[in-house]
């Protein structure tokens, strides 16, 4: 078997928290019960370009026991847990191609193996397999049934590759489905980012002031879970409607530019790039923390940071000290990628399990349908979403009521009024 991590010593350690994190994934976990008995993807090659994470290897685990011959790299050069993809090579025989830290080439190469496997399914979470599928191996393109996508930054794209068309596969969107962006997107972007800003700093929250840039799904869970803690919660957006929900949702509405002077945190949220320059970070509050949680690094130019420095220093893990000329500091996470999985492990298995569940469930559609589906961008059924909700709701011990009869024609009716 083909691999590349950093150290198969490491798998006890990760073993032990896959076993911890699928304890708290019941969904996926009755998925993977019925996908050993019906091996609805038997043969299936899957590539899957995900965060090497304990709930990642929950979803290989069920991908693999529905008959699927998984390969797994990472999508993000920092976000690995070394110790996660020891335990997938070493305990459960998944090639793995990720090492903590890896450079932009070997990032590249390990996508590259990931392909040279020749999938059936490609899953992606940022859409890097699949634009490489249809840059560097368009030649591959017939082999694949289809792909899904795990966020919104990678629908950005694959929307963006749709309207030029240049995408050639259909394509499951995961991100679109309920049971995913109103719960992963909201409540674990917003709990892992403040964990992973507490991990690095370990500074108290209550009574600072924090600018939230973005006020999509990730940065109302960011925002709403900051105000949580106490902090004095200010929000940027540039659409009218999202500033407007931001205002109501009783947050202060601010430009970056001005809420960038006075603030002691800032955290991009917006899936964009250059939200905040150089220029505006030199403006900044003196001692300002600097952190993104936006799939990719580009939300604030770390690089450019960088170069405009004086001096740097990293005084804790992930936390480095950058000094401009004037002798102004900011402090800056995870050298700007995403601080919820580098500083910490990225959001709970709880609420992986439903992102996941999709992910199985849209591997096992593409599967059943893959002679009638167009090329394109497509949702999982409502009623595949609506039953993931209505198994976590039971995973987690609490019924709901249910329409009478009565009820339903009402709801389907129009004569009856005043
Ligand atoms: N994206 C955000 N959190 C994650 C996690 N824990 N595992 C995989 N992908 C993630």
């Amino acid at each position: 078997m083909k691999y590349d991590i950093k150290d198969l010593k490491l798998a006890p350690q990760g073993k032990l928290k896959i076993e911890w994190a699928g304890s708290q994934m019941k969904v996926l976990r009755l998925i993977r019960d019925r996908f050993a008995k019906e091996k609805p993807l038997s043969g299936i090659k899957i590539a899957a370009c995900l965060h090497i994470s304990s709930e990642t290897a929950n979803l290989m685990l069920t991908l693999k026991a529905g008959g699927a011959d998984v390969t797994l790299c990472a999508c993000n050069p920092l976000s690995t847990k070394d110790d996660i993809a020891a335990s997938l090579v070493k305990d459960f025989g998944i090639p793995t191609f990720a090492i903590s830290g890896e450079d932009k080439k070997t990032y590249y190469k390990h996508l590259t193996a990931a392909l040279d496997t020749h999938p059936q399914i490609t899953m992606d979470d940022g859409a890097d397999l699949v634009t490489l599928l249809h840059t560097e191996r368009k030649s591959q393109l017939k082999e694949v049934i289809g792909s899904s996508e795990e966020t919104t930054t990678g629908m950005i794209r694959l929307k963006a590759m749709l309207k030029e068309g240049a995408l050639k596969i259909p394509v499951m969107a995961v991100n679109n489905s309920l049971t995913k962006h109103l719960f992963d997107n909201r409540y674990g972007t917003g709990q892992s980012t403040v964990d992973g800003i507490l991990r690095a700093t370990n500074i108290l929250l209550a009574g600072k002031k924090a600018l939230v840039c973005g006020y999509g799904w990730c940065g109302k869970g960011v925002a709403m879970r900051l105000r949580g803690m106490a902090a004095n919660v200010a929000v940027a957006e540039v659409d009218p409607v999202k500033a407007l929900e931001a205002l109501m949702d009783g947050f202060v509405v601010r430009t970056i530019k001005d809420a960038i002077k006075d603030n002691d945190l800032v955290i991009t949220a917006t899936g964009n790039k250059s939200v905040i320059t150089v220029s505006d970070l030199k403006k900044a509050k003196d001692g300002i923390i600097v952190a993104n949680t936006g799939h990719f690094n580009v939300e604030f130019d770390y690089e450019g940071i960088v170069k405009a420095a004086k001096s740097r220093r990293t005084l804790r893990e992930n936390l480095e000290e950058i000094t401009f000329e004037g002798d102004k500091k900011i402090f800056v996470l995870a050298e700007g990628r995403l601080v919820n999985l580098v500083t910490a492990e990225g959001h709970p298995p709880d609420v992986m399990d439903m992102s996941f569940a999709n992910q199985a469930l849209a591997a096992e559609y593409l599967v059943q349908n893959k002679s009638k589906l167009k090329v394109g961008i497509h949702t999982i059924p409502a009623q595949l979403d609506q039953m993931i909700a209505q198994l976590k709701l039971e995973s987690l011990g609490i019924s709901i009521d249910k329409l009478t009869e009565e009820q339903k024609k009402y709801l389907s009716s129009w004569q009856e009024g005043t």
